[in-house]
């Protein structure tokens, strides 16, 4: 049986969940956000260490400014809400991305939450904000020259997001949509894609246990027979 440490979500789908009800985007939203704590829940329950959720990407900033708002309306609200839980459960709560030009308030807020949950152990969740995996990589390039280290694999992955955290092992998008959108693109040279038809406030326990076990029973042959 596969280890498992890792899972990656790309979280798709909100929005046609909303329209579908005849309701706005936003309202999708809204209930992706309980699909979220559903599956950090469970996400526990199964031993996974570590859980990296793209909840807004580098092109997201091309959506509809009310969009936006209320996304980040919902992160507050979410951090609000959670951060006491994450301290109390042993969850350590990760950045990845770039939240330099957030607003004040709400950096300050997201990098505080890092800083109290630094020491937690049960489950870290990289939450990625403003996240684009061709920006990561520009980035560590630029780290690497500024440093005058060497360009290597090893140099490389000490310079990303993702620095000191392995690899995923699985991949989840929800959404029905077949694509990886500028997320963890090194970080997923040899993760087991799972693409999944439900939009993502409708995917549950049921759907998260079947790919861990489809996982679990696959043969990864990381270029050997
Ligand atoms: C959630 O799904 C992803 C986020 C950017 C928060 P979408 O908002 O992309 O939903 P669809 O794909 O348009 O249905
Ligand atoms: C990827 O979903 C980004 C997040 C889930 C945060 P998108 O809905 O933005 O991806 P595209 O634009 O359809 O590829
Ligand atoms: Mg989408």
């Amino acid at each position: 049986m596969n280890s498992l440490q890792h899972v990656a979500i790309i979280m798709d789908g909100n929005g046609r969940w909303g329209i579908k009800r005849k309701k706005s985007r936003n309202f999708g939203h809204k209930a992706g956000l309980k699909t979220v704590e559903k599956i950090i829940k469970i996400s526990i329950k199964n031993k996974i260490k570590y859980l990296t959720l793209f909840a807004f990407s580098t092109e997201n900033w091309k959506r509809p400014k009310n969009e936006i708002k209320f996304l980040f309306k919902l992160l507050d609200t979410f951090i609000n809400k959670k951060i006491v839980e994450f301290k109390k459960n042993n969850i350590r709560l990760k950045i990845i991305g770039d939240i330099n030009n957030f607003n004040h308030k709400l950096k300050k807020k997201l990098t505080d939450s890092e800083k109290i949950t630094l020491k937690n152990k049960k489950l870290q969740v990289n939450l990625a904000l403003n996240y684009g995996s061709k920006y990561e990589l520009v980035r560590a390039f630029k780290l690497l020259n500024k440093k005058k280290f060497k360009v290597n694999i090893k140099n490389i992955e000490k310079n990303l997001y993702s620095s000191g955290i392995p690899d995923p092992e699985i991949l989840i998008r929800t959404g029905n949509t077949h694509r990886l959108s500028n997320f963890l693109l090194w970080q997923l040279a040899y993760t087991e894609i799972f693409f999944e038809k439900k939009l993502w406030p409708d995917f549950n326990e049921k759907d998260y246990s079947q790919i861990l076990n489809k996982y679990k029973k696959t043969k990864r042959n990381f270029g050997n027979i």
